[in-house]
């Protein structure tokens, strides 16, 4: 090997030098293995929608492909809960969500936003991971910190997770029974993960902690600010905004710009101001993945949420006369006399039955 690999987080993963043992360690390093500091990896600040056939490095980084293999792998990592794999297995996940991030982090956030293949137990803890890291990168938490903030968004609920569909489905309110199991899941997501041997005091912290509220509204402790750390502060931020924005058995999906808006509402009671500000000047009041109209009609996906959080890139995909466009149009709203945003939107589905990845110009 010619140079050294790490993953997203900085982790050594092979010494340059070093000998590939086995075919299976060249296909483990394809999927989370980088250059250091390899910036041409990363995403042009332009926004412009770029054709990635002719680099090598999309054909696996292509995040919207590697989500789907990422939930995939989530699935059959739940699987392993309590037979023995399940660590070794999840630590490859979390490398790999940190390398989509930083290959793309807009495509990272349109994809937590638009993609719904998967059932709600395993879509949103990866969505809660993608957020929270994609926010964690911007405010510069350091690389362990991020790592362990990342474990915790996918196991948080390993604590219920044979509840979960059940509850997602469910029309009814949640009787006496589910309530208890609810108030308690930190607490037994704890338990499993300490039985499957997590050493990661941080993550597990995180995990105790992803429900308690700054002013003591939370469970299961009813924690106040001072005693809720940092990960934990971020956590229950992309959990809250993730789940309000998403369809779910017993409620309609809250519109982005109403979910924005109520946890700003909390700032500084239930959220941390700064934490809260970071978060929303990571994805931006159009987050890359959310639908909106222009001036002059046309309709869109936000791809790129642009150099000022208010003027986003979007691919617009409906016609102001309400037909389809044959291709997705560019229309970067920095840009004067290129027309500006006028509403977020609901998602229609067309928009969700478009080939996403070709938005942000992967090819589908
Ligand atoms: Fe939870």
């Amino acid at each position: 090997m010619p140079y050294d690999i790490e993953d997203a987080y900085g982790h050594l993963l092979l010494s340059r030098g070093a000998r590939l043992e086995s075919e299976e360690q060249r296909q483990r390093l394809i999927h989370i293995g980088r250059k250091p500091y390899n910036v041409a990896s990363r995403r042009s600040q332009s926004g412009g929608v770029t054709k990635r056939r002719n680099d090598p490095a999309a054909q696996f980084l292509n995040p919207f492909d590697e989500l789907y293999r990422i939930s995939l792998a989530l699935q059959e990592t739940f699987k392993w809960l309590g037979r023995g794999k399940f660590m070794r297995r999840l630590d490859i996940l979390v490398s790999r969500i940190g390398n989509i991030i930083e290959h793309d982090p807009d495509a990272s956030i349109g994809a937590a936003h638009l993609d719904e293949e998967f059932p709600y137990f395993i879509r949103h803890p990866l969505r809660k991971a993608l957020l929270s890291d994609t926010v964690a990168a911007r405010m510069e938490i350091p690389d362990q910190e991020r790592r362990s903030i990342v474990t915790a968004a996918l196991t948080a609920n390993i604590g219920m997770i044979e509840y979960q569909e059940e509850f997602d489905q469910q029309r009814a309110p949640l009787d006496e029974y589910q309530w208890e199991v609810v108030r308690n899941h930190p607490r037994r997501s704890v338990e499993r993960l300490l039985a499957e041997g997590m050493e990661d005091r941080l993550c597990l912290r995180v995990v105790s902690e992803h429900h308690e509220r700054l002013d003591g509204s939370g469970y299961p402790e009813g924690l106040r600010s001072r005693d809720i750390c940092r990960g934990a502060r971020l956590l229950m931020i992309s959990d809250t905004y993730m789940a309000m924005i998403t369809n779910r058995g017993y409620k309609g999906a809250t519109a982005v710009r109403e979910a924005l808006l109520e946890l700003l509402d909390q700032s500084g009671v239930k959220y941390d101001r700064d934490i809260l500000s970071g978060f929303i000047n990571t994805i931006g009041i159009y987050p890359a993945g959310s639908f909106v109209s222009l001036e002059n009609g046309e309709k869109g996906v936000v791809i790129h949420r642009g150099s000022k959080g208010a003027s986003p890139v979007v691919a617009a995909i409906i016609k102001a006369n309400g037909q389809p466009t044959t291709r997705p149009l560019l229309r970067d709203t920095s840009i004067d006399d290129v027309p500006g945003v006028v509403s977020l939107e609901p998602t229609p589905s067309v928009a969700k039955r478009y080939q996403l990845a070709s938005l942000w110009g992967y090819d589908a």
